[in-house]
């Protein structure tokens, strides 16, 4: 299915932001160079991702003379990493958000069930006023992705959005079972998941090539 028939996924079709992911996936890239696309590409999410953010106009004085002016309004902004790759994302959207306070939630893949297993749970207190961009740079089969929205709606937010770097047609169509009210942006939707789990092509297990435990 091509990508464009996924009602729920914008894929940010950008030249620039394109080039740096063809990089991010080559296996020869360094852990330095990983990190540093992934933070640039991070920040071309975050720019997509808050187009439609309401502004309002308020009045600023230039040297030259007094306007109105517009700034952005509405619902302050929450990023909820999915640890521990969402956290290679985490700095390269503050980059652009430096004002959006960070949650974390922690959860691991049983690698029999590829079922996301929950070990860490910290959100701002007035988390159910803010948008919340939750940040996961691989949707796979979309079970963390999944798990982490049950908990982030318990808790009371009603205002979501998932940013991935790469996600995989298994886990946007979940996703879209689960939570077709939250609109995916990725750089890419690749061609399958494979028997491990992992995206086909992608590029490898997100959190060891960001930290280098691989
Ligand atoms: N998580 C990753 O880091 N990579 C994949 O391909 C799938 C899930």
């Amino acid at each position: 299915m091509p990508a464009t028939d996924f009602p729920n996924v914008t894929v940010i079709d950008h030249p620039l932001l394109q080039h740096k992911l063809s990089y991010i996936r080559s296996a020869d890239t360094t852990t330095d160079n990983f990190r540093r696309l992934v933070r640039e590409v991070a920040s071309m999410i975050a720019y997509e991702i808050t187009r439609d953010l309401p502004t309002e106009k308020i009045s600023i004085t230039t040297p030259i003379t007094t306007f109105d002016s517009p700034v952005i309004s509405g619902k302050k902004l929450c990023l909820v990493s999915i640890l521990r790759a969402g956290n290679g994302m985490l700095d390269g959207m503050i980059d652009l958000l430096p004002g959006a306070r960070v949650g974390h939630i922690g959860l691991y893949r049983d690698p029999e069930t590829l079922e996301a297993i929950e070990y860490y749970f910290k959100l701002p207190d007035d988390i159910q006023d803010r948008l919340v961009i939750v940040v996961d740079p691989m949707l796979a089969t979309g079970h963390s992705a999944i798990a982490a929205l049950n908990r982030l709606k318990e808790s009371g937010v009603n205002s979501l959005k998932l940013a991935c770097l790469i996600a995989a047609p298994e886990g946007v169509k979940a996703m879209q079972e689960a939570h077709p009210d939250v609109p995916i942006w990725a750089g890419s939707v690749d061609s399958h998941l494979n028997d491990h789990g992992y995206i086909v092509p992608g590029l490898g297990d997100a959190g060891d090539r960001i930290f280098g435990t691989k």
